[in-house]
């Protein structure tokens, strides 16, 4: 089973808390401010939607792009159910490295860190000329990534995150490997799900190697790519990032 295989079972309650319509309401200021009227989006790494179904209330049209059946098929889910002003996203299995969907789209986004699982050179520059190659002359991107200058200053340490719902309850480990000459984190999670009724231990085993990143270098594979890297600024705040920003967002244009 692949990265996002198993644990898709248990994302969207693993990040229940997670702030997908405040991250949309985010990412919809960024496109008001830098493109203003923009409709159309490709969500490169979509997971299970969230951020797409929040987006399309907002009046924009969302095509996400995911390599995760598994995640694919929990937004397919979710779309069944979907009401909105616009019809609901459209989601199509895929890497980001390689798609090619064959039209162009005002906006890419690629949020929560799908570009850190992009952990070589070329898998970087692949997903950074997918972007061009779905943008409109003067179209936008926008994504987000671990940020090296945070990462080790704060390097990641064990995490346990328990969660339940009416049937499950699941307890996830992260423990983190750092290979400081190669940029990368592998997370290990270990997850353990309690089945409330039948009192059944079910336990997942899963590594994401994720990568850091630095300024000049996206800056650098940008230009590879054919982008413009326009600012690079703390996720969802204002201001320089620093060696306490984990997590950045990256904006440019393909000219
Ligand atoms: C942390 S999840 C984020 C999902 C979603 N953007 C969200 O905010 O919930 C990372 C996602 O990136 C996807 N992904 C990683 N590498 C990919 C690739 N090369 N092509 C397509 N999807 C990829 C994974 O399948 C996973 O759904």
């Amino acid at each position: 089973m692949s990265v996002f295989g198993g644990y898709s079972r248990y994302y969207d309650l693993l990040y229940r808390d997670k702030d997908y319509a405040g991250e949309a309401a985010y990412v919809h200021g960024l496109i008001e401010r830098h493109r203003p009227g923009s409709v159309s989006i490709l969500d490169l790494g979509c997971g299970t939607g969230r951020h797409d179904f929040c987006l399309t209330q907002l009046g924009h049209e969302l095509t996400g792009v995911d390599l995760s059946h598994e995640m694919l098929a929990v937004a397919e889910r979710e779309k069944a159910a979907f009401q909105g002003p616009r019809a609901a996203p459209t989601f199509v299995q895929g890497d980001v490295r390689s798609v090619r969907l064959g039209k162009s789209f005002g906006v890419v986004v690629s949020l929560f860190h799908v570009m850190s699982y992009q952990t070589q050179n070329q898998d970087l520059l692949q997903a950074l000329v997918t972007i061009r190659e779905h943008l409109k002359p003067g179209g936008l991107f926008i994504f987000d990534c671990w940020y090296g200058p945070a990462v080790l200053s704060d390097p990641p340490v064990v995490r346990v995150k328990r969660l339940e719902d009416a049937n499950i309850q699941v307890t996830r480990l992260a423990e983190p490997v750092m290979h400081a000459n190669d940029n990368l984190v592998d997370v290990n999670y270990q997850v353990f799900v309690r089945d409330k009724h039948s009192g059944a231990v079910e336990e997942l085993r899963e590594t994401h190697t994720t990568r850091y990143f630095f300024g000049p270098e996206i800056r650098h594979f940008c230009e590879l790519a054919g982008l413009r890297l326009q600012e690079f600024q703390p996720f969802m705040a204002d201001g320089a990032p620093g060696f306490g920003t984990w997590n950045v967002v990256f904006l440019g244009t393909r000219d």
